[in-house]
């Protein structure tokens, strides 16, 4: 398939790139900035697209290209270190600006150029830079200008080499998404055959051949992820080879494992293994109150009933299925440059289950190199229903983070409650599909009230309700003040056990979006 390689060197932009390109159509594949661009590599490839970065080309230690980036033939696109690097490497200089430019800048095209194709005169671009092009190298002549002279592109006269200084990326640059067109489609001649029909039929022969007539176990949470995985899986292997397994932990949310075996079932699947391990979580938790410990019991004890399950199906030499996605591959490091990425680590249970099976090299990931956005299209295309596609992501550890303190069913049970209130209450409003993540949170904190003439001393909810395209930033939701009153009377009449309800107004830095 065709492919534009982007070469990482750690700017906070590259994922977007991939994003852009493949929203044309475009398969992209992001490697570390170092990577060797041997045959194996560059297999498909059709353009390479150099990223930002934020170390300085002339720095120690600052990262570089395989030269044969030059050298294949490929047309390049250079997007700010990028552009640097290029200007750098052919002899050109580098140097910091007297002050960093953010934001949205004035560009002006000073001479034509393929890769402004359909652009012409001023526009304004997205900038976020410390350094610019001083002199521009040898053989390549100058596109646009910033208004303070500075080269807001460079294009090689004999070469298909191409710099920005600026971000096409960013949806705030004008003409930014032609300009990716332009590089994509144009110069590089792309095939836009990156659609879900072209992934799915190449996936379902991949996963046939891989497979043969093994059993296959997929490990299902209830998210989105999974349960497309388990849909793509029922698609294209009879239905007895597929065994769903589901661990119900007594931390989910109201009727949530009874509709995620609804789920299933109208998917086809005949082996639903659903293990009831509600009574061992809720004692294991009894009487922890500090969070880091409960996370770790939770996180022990899935383990363990995981390994007993899979002892039990007694499935031989059988292949295990994960519903990982792209970015999960980037977050733990094997996607990306060591130097751009926080890991996650205690969002996901390093399960021993799962190291074997890698280790055997028995394991597979339908779904590895998708994004969340392209999942939920390729579940709407396998027939997975709407409500379960846009589903609000849900920690591993469920309601036990979300209970405050010690974790006793009782409080399970007055969250489930206020929770389910608080969801539908935004789902009849149209406001589910506008958050990213909404749910409450049972404060360990009673509080006096009046109900009637006859006081009350009830719990505390906290709504926490955000804004956020990946969970690693976000921004506090901003109700009209109207519906956050609504809502908190709807859960105070429907919830008896509740007497006060908060908003938390905290964004993502400094809170997280979790409170445990
Ligand atoms: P935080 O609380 O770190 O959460 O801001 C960011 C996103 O990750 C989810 N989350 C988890 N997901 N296992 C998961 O699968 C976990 O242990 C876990 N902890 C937090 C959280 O709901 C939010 O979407």
């Amino acid at each position: 398939m065709d492919t534009i390689l982007i070469l990482d060197f750690g700017s906070q932009y590259t994922q977007l790139i991939a994003r852009r390109i493949r929203d044309l159509g475009v398969y992209t594949e992001i490697k570390p900035g170092e990577t060797r661009l041997d045959e194996d590599v560059l297999r498909g490839v059709r353009g390479i697209v150099l990223s930002g970065s934020p170390f300085s080309v002339y720095e120690t230690g600052a990262p570089s290209p395989d030269p044969a980036v030059y050298s294949c033939g490929l047309p390049v696109l250079g997007i700010c270190y990028g552009a640097q690097l290029m200007t750098q490497d052919f002899g050109g200089k580098v140097q910091a600006l007297p002050e960093e430019e953010y934001g949205r800048i004035p560009v002006r095209l000073v001479e034509t150029d393929p890769l402004f194709n359909g652009i012409s005169g001023e526009f304004q671009s997205w900038m976020s830079h410390g350094d610019s092009i001083e002199t521009v190298a040898r053989g390549f002549r100058v596109v646009a200008l910033t208004d303070s002279g500075i080269p807001a592109a460079i294009v090689h006269e004999s070469l298909p080499l191409h710099g920005v200084q600026f971000h096409p990326e960013v949806t705030h640059c004008d003409h930014g998404t032609l300009i990716l067109e332009n590089f994509a489609l144009n110069i590089c001649v792309c095939e836009k055959s990156w659609t879900m029909t072209h992934y799915v039929e190449r996936e379902r022969a991949i996963i046939r051949e891989r497979v043969g007539s093994a059993p296959v176990l997929l490990l299902i949470s209830g998210g989105v992820d999974s349960t497309v995985a388990g849909a793509l899986l029922l698609t294209c292997l009879p239905k007895e080879q597929v065994h769903l397994m589901y661990i119900d932990t007594g931390l989910m949310r109201t009727s949530e494992s009874d509709e995620v075996m609804c789920t299933l079932h109208s998917l086809g699947a005949t082996h639903v293994h659903r293990v009831d391990a509600q009574d061992e979580f809720l004692s294991a938790l009894a009487g922890v109150n500090e969070p880091e410990e409960k996370r770790h019991i939770i996180g022990d004890l899935f383990i363990r009933v995981q390994e007993k399950a899979e002892n039990s199906l007694g499935l031989g030499d059988y292949f295990l299925a994960q519903g990982t996605l792209y970015t999960d591959l980037i977050e733990s490091g094997k996607g990306v440059g060591k130097k751009a990425h926080v890991i996650k680590s205690h969002h996901n249970v390093r399960s021993p289950l799962v190291e074997r099976k890698r280790a055997e090299g028995r394991i597979i990931e339908p779904l590895d190199r998708l994004y969340k956005d392209e999942v939920r299209e390729l579940g709407r295309e396998l027939g997975v229903a709407e409500k379960v596609v846009r589903r609000h992501p849900f920690p591993g550890p469920g309601l036990g983070v979300r209970v405050l303190g010690e974790v006793t069913k009782e409080k399970c049970d007055v969250l489930r409650a206020a929770d389910d209130e608080f969801l539908r209450q935004l789902r009849t409003r149209d406001l589910y599909d506008r958050i990213w993540q909404a749910f409450c949170v049972l404060l360990p904190v009673r509080s006096v009230g009046v109900a009637g003439d006859v006081r009350t001393y009830g719990w505390t909810v906290a709504l926490r309700a955000v804004a956020s395209s990946d969970g690693m930033t976000a921004d506090v939701y901003e109700f009209d003040m109207k519906d956050l009153l609504e809502i908190s009377a709807a859960i105070t009449n429907r919830v008896k056990a509740v007497g006060r309800v908060v908003y938390d107004v905290s964004s993502k830095p400094p809170a997280t979006i979790e409170w445990e």
